[in-house]
């Protein structure tokens, strides 16, 4: 029999609105769901009460480098158990990149490598795939290759490509959206060349902030639960913590928004007032775009620009998600700026001529719990797409689920090795903030994508995704081979 609970884990509603919502359709429930409502409705499991914009958001620590040479930074980081105060007063066991929660910010710089030695001190195989970066496929993170317990490795980040908001994170094997949730996760700025002398704000008035969600035991402890369990996640995490605030100057910020969440979508937006969107995914776009709201699947990352110089000391401004807020700036002092955010920000090099074009199709078997890209479940020994190295392909994204109300679930698209381009989205242009360098894009239900993107640099083998981590987990996930 369908089990309800098992087909809503593979569902993308944003909210348990919905899942009651389903639940109320049929007259008779089915044993699964009179099952679902012993356990109570979803999205109302009991969990510790937090008060919102009680800790301050902290700003993820950097990692100091443990050697530099003119050429290179190299670095240390355990992968590691760890007890975190997430909730004030108590202690969350966490799986951690360097004892902390979020993990430590790396810098990096164009042209300059980056050489990070991992050493494992967890119980079990883990790995580190650096999303968004142009690496070489033995330091991609591929799924099957492992840092095994008490045993390190060290992994070899060019940075050969322009600056942008990276980050590492867990790309485990059947674990990747566990280890993710749990905390294996960090920031990697790498700065371009580029944007130096732009004018916008840097320094302290730079800050990367990590989305997040959680459902907490009463203890404290992170619950689990990749089939239907987000429904249930509903502390939305800023950095680490919960609904923290965040004092600022009444002047221009510089925000590094990603979204860390394995599964949630955030849909962002500051009471109405402007968000100055500079870059997405890949780095700056060509031009800065106005915009009240944005939206972040799991992997995307946007930056904005907030100007605080309309709010006097004492006044504050909310960054809301649809289901709360996420974090409260909290505008305490005022403060010289010079920056500013220039008309033009980047030019894009033009795009060549695709000697390939590729469909990819997702899909949702509800019945059998399996996510599939072009009807197949991911699987390490068969290669999906061999690529020509050099060539430049377009694929064509659809979301085929789209079957009836029940069946509609967001997907959205990931492409190691190279950083995208989105052609058009529904034959229309691409949708706002889409203009620059992307390496995740949402296709939603029904939605076809078409993305361009070039592949060089290196040839091997290297894996596609839904970024929705517990559909990669449950199969939506392929392979291409550069040759
Ligand atoms: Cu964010 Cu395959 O990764
Ligand atoms: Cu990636
Ligand atoms: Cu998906």
């Amino acid at each position: 029999m369908l089990n309800r609970r098992k087909l809503l884990a593979l569902g993308g509603m944003a909210g348990g609105g919905a899942m009651l919502a389903l639940a109320g359709q049929t007259s008779a429930p089915t044993a699964s769901q009179a099952h679902a409502h012993m356990q109570g409705p979803p999205g109302t499991a009991p969990q510790p009460p937090v008060k919102p914009f009680s800790v301050r958001m902290p700003i993820p620590q950097e990692l100091r480098p443990t050697h530099s040479t003119t050429l290179l930074d190299s670095y240390e980081v355990a992968m590691q158990p760890a007890h975190v105060e997430i909730i004030p007063g108590m202690r969350t066991p966490m799986l951690t990149y360097g004892g902390g929660f979020v993990g430590p910010t790396i810098r990096a710089r164009a042209g300059r490598r980056t050489l990070v030695r991992f050493r494992n001190e967890l119980p079990h195989a883990a790995n580190v795939h650096l999303h968004g970066g142009h690496v070489s496929p033995e330091n991609d993170g591929y799924p099957t290759d492992l840092v095994q317990p008490g045993t390190g490795r060290i992994y070899d980040y060019p940075n050969n490509q322009d600056g942008a908001t990276l980050w590492y994170h867990d790309h485990t094997h059947h674990m990747e959206a566990e280890h993710v949730y749990r905390g294996l996760h960090g920031f990697y700025l790498l700065e371009g060349d580029d944007e130096r002398g732009l004018g916008l704000p840097t320094g302290r008035y730079d800050v990367p902030i990590m989305l997040s969600d959680a459902h907490f035991g009463m203890d404290g402890s992170l619950v689990w639960n990749p089939e239907g369990g987000w429904f249930d996640r509903t502390n939305l995490l800023a950095n680490g913590k919960v609904q923290p605030y965040f004092p600022v100057a009444a002047r221009k910020y510089r925000f590094r928004l990603l979204n860390a969440a394995t599964h949630r979508h955030f849909k962002l937006d500051i009471g109405g007032e402007t968000m100055i969107q500079i870059a997405g995914d890949g780095g700056l776009l060509p031009a800065p775009v106005h915009r009240t709201d944005l939206m972040l699947t799991p992997g995307e990352r946007a930056e904005v620009v907030i100007d605080f110089s309309k709010h006097k000391p004492g006044e504050q401004v909310v960054l809301w998600d649809a289901i709360g807020a996420v974090v409260r700036f909290d505008v305490v002092e005022r403060a010289p700026d010079d920056s500013r955010v220039p008309d033009r920000l980047r030019t894009l090099a033009t795009l060549p001529a695709a000697t390939v074009t590729r469909d990819v199709a997702l899909s949702t078997d509800l019945v059998n719990v399996k996510s599939l890209i072009n009807g197949q479940l991911f699987d390490p020994n068969r290669v999906d797409f061999r690529i020509r190295h050099g060539d430049s392909e377009i694929w064509r994204i659809t979301n085929k689920d789209n079957n009836s109300p029940m069946e509609q679930v967001e997907h959205n698209f990931h492409i190691h090795l190279v950083q995208f381009r989105v052609l058009d989205r529904n034959g229309n242009p691409p949708a706002l903030g889409e203009e620059g360098l992307k390496d995740t894009v949402v296709v939603g239900p029904g939605d076809t994508v078409r993305v361009q993107a070039t592949f060089r640099g290196y040839r091997g083998r290297y894996v596609h995704h839904c970024h929705i981590l517990e559909h990669s987990q449950f199969g939506m996930m392929g392979q291409f081979e550069v040759v």
